[in-house]
């Protein structure tokens, strides 16, 4: 079974191909994140164009890669410049004729984003006379780690040797969510615990913005945190009733406060100001103490969750499980190794879509009508 996933929840368009919820045969992904850059983070309308522009050139190439894998190296259009090289023109090698099924993320996740890519998703499924599955995000972010194969024209990908065992523990770590679930099966789970306020990813975003480093605040803060003493400052760590559940805001107002204090001011000293009276060595202290107890949180609270219910495997899914001190912290305090897959396919994609609609069509949920399906900006797990 050859599925299309499709996701734009933010600010990324991708399409992919997935045989079989494992053998992974496309999967192209064009940001809009530099567009974004100037303004420190994701602009929704900015977004939204960009998922107009990007969509159908990042269909077809991901239709295209997927059949005809000699044609990866062709560039991707925009709507105005679609790459002629890429449509395939002859009808008895159309692509299409290939495809089961088409996947596509429904929430949660920004509303005009989700609207590009529910609407193509439905057109297609019409036009193309084929069935259709609505995702949710948060609950495929897990199932990248289920691709084990790649097709003829992936290989770079780094992808885990078997998927992960049942009951799975899944730690989904990005700049929307923060969750820690337990898979029973693909369908079924239990979402042990969520963060109240920010995402992880988000705090690492806010406080990049605090120290004056680049967008995307994790990797930045990542990179800073290498020069810096993670023990210099005594951050806070959340302190809440439901042992699984999250907070990162007070971490990240904790930050400002703290960088107002280093530079001899007083709360009411704005942020934006900060960074130029930070000295790097400051700055540096700061994001190893900040990195520190973000990710103890998070590790602390897998670690509670493994014993308790003694997982077969512990997957870590979304853009922050690119963090080197939360998989040192992970591999340090846990006994089994958990599994983690290639970069590309931990930042949001539709082949982690494709993956889990393919677990829902065996599962014998029902396809979503085309004709009436709207997207679910507030999607729960
Ligand atoms: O999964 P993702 O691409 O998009 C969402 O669904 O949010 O995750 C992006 C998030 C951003 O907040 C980014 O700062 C964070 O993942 N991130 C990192 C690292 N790389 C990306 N956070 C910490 N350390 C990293 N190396
Ligand atoms: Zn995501």
């Amino acid at each position: 079974m050859k599925i299309l996933g499709i996701e734009t929840s933010c600010d990324e368009t991708s399409a992919s191909v997935v045989e079989n919820g494992q053998l992974l045969l496309s999967n192209v992904v064009a940001s809009s994140m530099d567009l974004h850059a100037v303004y420190g983070g994701v602009v929704p309308e900015i977004a939204a164009r960009s998922h107009i522009e990007h969509m159908m050139p990042v269909v077809e190439k991901a239709l295209s890669e997927a059949f005809y894998p000699e044609n990866r190296n062709l560039e991707l259009g925009t709507r105005s410049n679609i790459n002629s090289q890429l449509l395939i023109t002859n009808s008895e090698l159309d692509p299409w004729d290939q495809i089961d099924a088409i996947a596509v993320t429904q929430g949660p996740g920004l509303g005009g984003s989700l609207l590009a890519g529910v609407l193509t998703a439905r057109t297609l499924a019409i036009a193309k006379k084929k069935p259709l599955y609505a995702v949710n995000h948060v609950s495929a972010h897990p199932f990248a780690t289920f691709l084990t194969l790649q097709g003829p024209s992936l290989q770079e990908y780094v992808l885990p040797p078997q998927a992960p065992e049942f009951p799975m523990l899944a730690l989904i770590v990005s700049g929307g969510h923060s969750q820690i679930v337990l898979f029973q099966s693909p369908l079924v789970y239990e979402l042990l615990g969520q963060t109240r306020d920010d995402a992880i990813g988000e705090a690492f975003d806010k406080v990049a913005k605090i120290l004056g480093l680049p967008y995307p605040g994790g990797p930045s803060v990542g990179k800073m945190a290498e020069k810096g003493d993670p023990f210099k400052y005594q951050l806070p760590k959340a302190k809440l009733d439901k042992p699984y559940e999250f907070s990162f805001s007070g971490l990240k107002t904790a930050v400002l406060r703290l960088a107002q204090a280093e530079i001899g001011e007083d709360y009411g000293f704005p942020s934006v100001q900060l960074s130029e009276r930070l000295s790097e060595a400051q700055k540096a202290d700061i994001s190893a103490s900040f990195q520190r107890i973000a990710v103890e949180t998070v590790v602390e609270k897998t670690l509670l969750a493994y014993h308790e219910h003694s997982p077969a495997s512990v997957v870590v899914a979304g853009g922050v499980a690119a963090n080197p001190e939360l998989r040192r912290q992970l591999a340090e305090a846990l006994p089994i190794m958990p599994i983690y897959t290639d970069m590309k396919l931990c930042t949001d994609n539709g082949a982690m879509i494709a993956t889990l609609a393919y677990h829902m069509a065996k599962g014998g949920v029902d396809p979503a009508d085309p004709y009436t399906l709207d997207i679910k900006p507030n999607f729960p797990m």
